[in-house]
């Protein structure tokens, strides 16, 4: 586990592929997304509960998309994702690579809970996760404006 190095996973009009560090490094250089959310590409190649993809549409790479803090003993992991521009926002990308990520989650890796933490007010966030099966199980231990998502797969 680390960086994703399989054959693309085609979603939709995106497909999640390896990263190629150039074109990470390049993206993260202009993505609009919080400084505290540019870490996740380097920390996959040295975190071992990290598994870290790029979501590509045709040759652009238009964001990234991540299991971190996998249990493979428990079958569960947390996941992150990241458009990273603007003006890629509400085109469907976001579900489209959610999407792709928990099929490969709950039929490659064989886990079974998949777990999401947003802020209250990330509309979007929510509801491709909603659209991607998860439910909403209430607040984060973290603090009250943070929601927590769950998708559970198939029953082991
Ligand atoms: C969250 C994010 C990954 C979603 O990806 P996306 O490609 O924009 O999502 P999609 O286009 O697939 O879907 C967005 C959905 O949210 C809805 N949405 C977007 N902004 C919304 C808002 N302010 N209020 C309500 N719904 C909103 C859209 O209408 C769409 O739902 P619909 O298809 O039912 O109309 C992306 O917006 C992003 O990277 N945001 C910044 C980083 C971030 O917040 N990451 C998540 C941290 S937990």
């Amino acid at each position: 586990m680390a960086l994703y190095t399989g054959l693309p996973l085609e979603w939709d009009s995106i497909a999640l592929v390896k990263p190629n560090a150039g074109d990470v490094s390049a993206a993260l250089a202009t993505a609009d997304i919080a400084e505290s959310q540019k870490g996740w590409f380097e920390q996959a190649q040295s975190l071992e509960d990290l598994l870290y993809f790029s979501v590509a549409l045709g040759t652009k790479l238009v964001g990234q998309i991540f299991l971190h803090d996998m249990d493979l003993d428990q079958h569960e992991a947390m996941v992150g994702y990241h458009i990273f521009d603007a003006e890629k926002r509400g085109r469907g990308y976001g579900t489209a690579a959610l999407g792709a990520l928990c099929h490969y989650a709950f039929h490659e890796l064989g886990l079974d809970r998949l777990v999401m933490i947003t802020e209250f007010e990330n509309s979007a966030s929510q509801r491709i996760a909603e659209k991607c099966g998860f439910l909403n199980i209430g607040p984060a231990r973290e603090g009250p404006d943070l929601i927590v998502y769950e998708r559970l797969g198939t029953v082991r």
